[in-house]
């Protein structure tokens, strides 16, 4: 299956769900979507569901909770738990006593866990309160790791299936609308220029084409660009038209570190070939940063990046090939 998008439409969709394997950057991604949006004028809100991403450290802020608070000029964050959601649930349709009771009791985890789907519909349905609500320009969700983000993403109509009447179909159907709707959400997936990342990606876009859900872009994060090539001679010889002197052991090691930049490069380029003959998406590299922790500067450079492939995608890229309504590429 082949898919293509259109690149200008890439914040076009109120809702942006970040996902990808585990560790492959889509909190930081998330981040720097969120980063490059609000300086073009965009109030984004951060949506992180699993409470422990770390999104509020770049910006050297506290561990987020669930009220919103700024993270930098247009970018807000907060967490948004099932449990949370569930006795805002209760306290919005006045029925706040029941919501102290369920406290009290510590039943709250039990009926959000009561279903397979609840929790994510609870979740899901709270990002589509805050979507229709229309405070904020752009929504991003920091989603669950790529094989959660299917069930995760699948709830709704899991839900419409097995709920036949009352609020919990109700929301589920909402949830379906919003997630189904391109011009309210799409999918960006995050990748590593690696076998498996990309193999998983590959089936990820294909999964939510089935659910019909959007899929934006492909971003491929970790790129390492190549080196120049050097031998320890030549790295010597630098080192004095540059006016020092370069010990042995440390051209060598500038030698080896380069050849196996220049190694990882090729392997990189391997897997990427892989994903554009699988996947007719957008796909935009981020570089690898050589730094311990990226912080804000890291996000900010990421984000330089990003605009930077876009524009590049925009000017360099053929006539894109739109799919037909049967979602082949005509
Ligand atoms: N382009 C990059 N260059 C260098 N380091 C990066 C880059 N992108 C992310 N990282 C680092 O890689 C680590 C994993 O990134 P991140 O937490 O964003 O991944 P994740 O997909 O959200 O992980 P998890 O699945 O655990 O939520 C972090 O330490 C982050 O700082
Ligand atoms: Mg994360």
């Amino acid at each position: 299956m082949r898919l293509v998008m259109d690149l200008s439409a890439f914040f076009e969709s109120r809702v942006c769900i970040v996902s990808g394997k585990g560790g492959v950057g889509k909190t930081t991604l998330s981040a720097v979507l969120a980063v490059m949006a609000a300086s073009s004028g965009q109030q984004v809100l951060l949506v992180d569901v699993e409470g422990k991403s770390g999104l509020s450290n770049a910006f050297g802020a506290n561990p987020l909770e669930y009220e919103a608070v700024t993270l930098s000029q247009g970018v807000f964050a907060r967490n948004i738990t099932a449990e949370q959601a569930l006795l805002e649930f209760f306290q919005d349709h006045n029925l706040n006593w029941v919501s102290k009771r369920l406290q009290s009791m510590n039943l709250v985890d039990v009926i959000a866990t009561a279903a397979p789907g609840i929790k994510d519909i609870l979740v899901l349905g709270k990002v589509k309160q805050i979507e229709r609500r229309g405070t904020y320009d752009l929504i991003i969700v920091d989603a669950p790791a790529a094989g959660h983000t299917l069930t995760f993403l699948n709830s709704a109509a899991g839900l419409i299936d097995a709920v036949r009447v009352g609020p919990v179909r109700t929301q589920a159907r909402d949830v379906q609308e919003m997630l189904t709707d391109p011009s309210r959400t799409q999918v960006i997936l995050t990748t590593l220029p690696e076998e498996t990342p990309v193999n998983e990606t590959v089936e990820t876009a294909e999964a939510l084409v089935d659910l019909k859900i959007k899929v934006g872009a492909v971003l491929v994060n970790g790129w390492y660009s190549p080196c120049p090539a050097a031998t320890v001679d030549e790295i010597r010889a630098a080192a004095v038209t540059a006016g020092t002197v370069m010990p042995d052991e440390e051209a060598q090691a500038l030698a080896d570190a380069s050849s196996f930049v220049n190694m990882r490069h090729r392997l990189q380029q391997t897997q990427l070939a892989r994903l554009e003959d699988m996947l007719a998406l957008p796909i935009l590299q981020l570089p690898f940063l050589f730094t311990a922790d990226l912080g804000r500067p890291g996000i900010d450079t990421l984000t330089k990046a990003l605009e930077t492939a876009i524009t590049d995608f925009e000017t360099e890229a053929p006539a894109v090939t739109l799919p037909s309504s049967d979602g082949k590429t005509a």
